[in-house]
């Protein structure tokens, strides 16, 4: 098929907004529209229509059992779909609309094919204005995963979205640079006053703290054992993963070095902070480092981390490396990514 491409000016969304009617409705008669939203970009059809559904995953080349999103202009909205309660509204007042997922128990409303077979739907209300846009003119909510093709890093500009989907999509919106880079936060209604972190996002652990208490499940972080070396190479679950095998060092710089010359690669590409970018090179004389931004501002770390893997794919690298994020904040959201991209192959080096 042929893909027509809408782009935004986003000092002037309004003026596209005859644009994303006619998007809205490619998505009202079945099509699939690729849409930006703050996280990353998203791969839209109608979430009402089982159809819809599976066109999607055969646009992603992704398995039919693994549940989408569907995303609602306003939080409200959730009403026809989700069985809300307090809970949902309580979070909904704090987070959205913003990058939170929330799952509940669904209304036969959403068929099964949108939700990969199970009894309960994930709802997200986004805050980039194209993407409330198109929803509210489209009059339904739209299911959409991550844009990317199944096992590649999520998109977070149009040129990604244009290397994965053009030809298997009907529109792609063009709205710029994602801003934060990384997936929502997914949380799981469990009862009255509990929640369960399924991923982990912009909106943190200590955020959600606030509202009620919050139980990370166990696959966020795949819990190390203790050892010198941790290896899980465990290949399904590699995701957002480059071609080249990625390895997570923890531990001092100088011995991160040290262990990555060792290694003797001839073709290599580390991922460093910015404060380290010289050390680094001078160090590993014949590496391509990556920029990650400062050790300190995880939110650029989080804006580029999707596109550096995307980009070290261009260099055809035998291995790259990158060091092991904190846990702590947003930092979780990174060394989720990154444990996934590194199909669980960190080296731990600290004595
Ligand atoms: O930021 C985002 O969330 C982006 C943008 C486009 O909104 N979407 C996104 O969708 O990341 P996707 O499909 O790539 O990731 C959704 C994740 C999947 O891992 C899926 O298994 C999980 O959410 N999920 C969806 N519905 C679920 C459910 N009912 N129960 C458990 N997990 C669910
Ligand atoms: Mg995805």
């Amino acid at each position: 098929m042929t893909t027509e491409l809408i782009k935004v000016d986003l000092n002037a969304p309004e003026k596209s907004f005859d644009d994303i009617k006619a998007a809205a409705e490619v998505i009202r008669r079945g099509g699939l529209v690729v849409f930006p939203t703050e996280t990353v970009y998203g791969l839209g059809g109608n979430a009402t229509d089982a159809l819809a559904a599976k066109k999607i995953y055969a646009a992603k080349g992704r398995p039919s059992d693994n549940p989408l999103i569907i995303h609602v202009s306003t939080p409200d909205e959730a009403e026809g779909y989700a069985e809300t309660g307090e809970l949902y509204y309580e979070l909904a007042k704090r987070f959205m609309p913003g990058p939170l997922t929330v799952i509940m128990n669904s209304k036969q409303s959403i068929p099964p094919e949108t939700r990969g077979g199970l009894d309960t739907v994930a709802v997200r209300c986004p805050e980039n204005v194209i993407a409330r846009k198109l929803i509210e003119f489209a009059g339904v909510p739209i299911a959409a995963p991550s844009a990317n093709l199944s096992g590649s890093p999520s998109p977070t500009t149009a040129k990604h979205v244009i290397d994965d989907m053009e030809g298997r999509v009907d529109v792609i919106i063009d709205g710029g640079e994602c801003d934060f880079g990384l997936e929502s936060t997914i949380v799981k209604i469990e009862g009255d006053s509990a929640l369960t972190l399924l991923r982990p996002g912009k909106i943190t652990v200590e955020e959600l703290s606030h509202i009620c208490d919050v139980k990370i499940a166990d696959a966020v972080v795949d819990k190390l054992k203790d050892g010198e070396r941790v290896l899980s190479p465990g290949m399904k679950y590699r995701h957002y993963a480059p071609t080249a095998p990625l390895v997570l060092l923890d531990g001092e710089l100088d011995a991160q070095i040290e262990y990555i010359k060792a290694d003797r690669i001839d073709n290599v590409g580390v991922l460093a902070y910015s404060e380290n970018l010289e050390h680094v090179q001078e160090g590993i004389k014949n590496a391509k480092v990556f920029d990650l931004g400062s050790s300190f501002d995880e939110a650029t770390q989080a804006h580029r981390l999707f596109s550096i893997l995307r980009d070290a794919d261009k260099f055809n690298f035998d291995k790259i490396y990158a060091p092991l994020p904190s846990k702590e904040g947003v930092g979780l959201a990174l060394y989720n990514r990154m444990i996934r991209a590194a199909a669980h192959t960190i080296i731990n080096l600290k004595h």
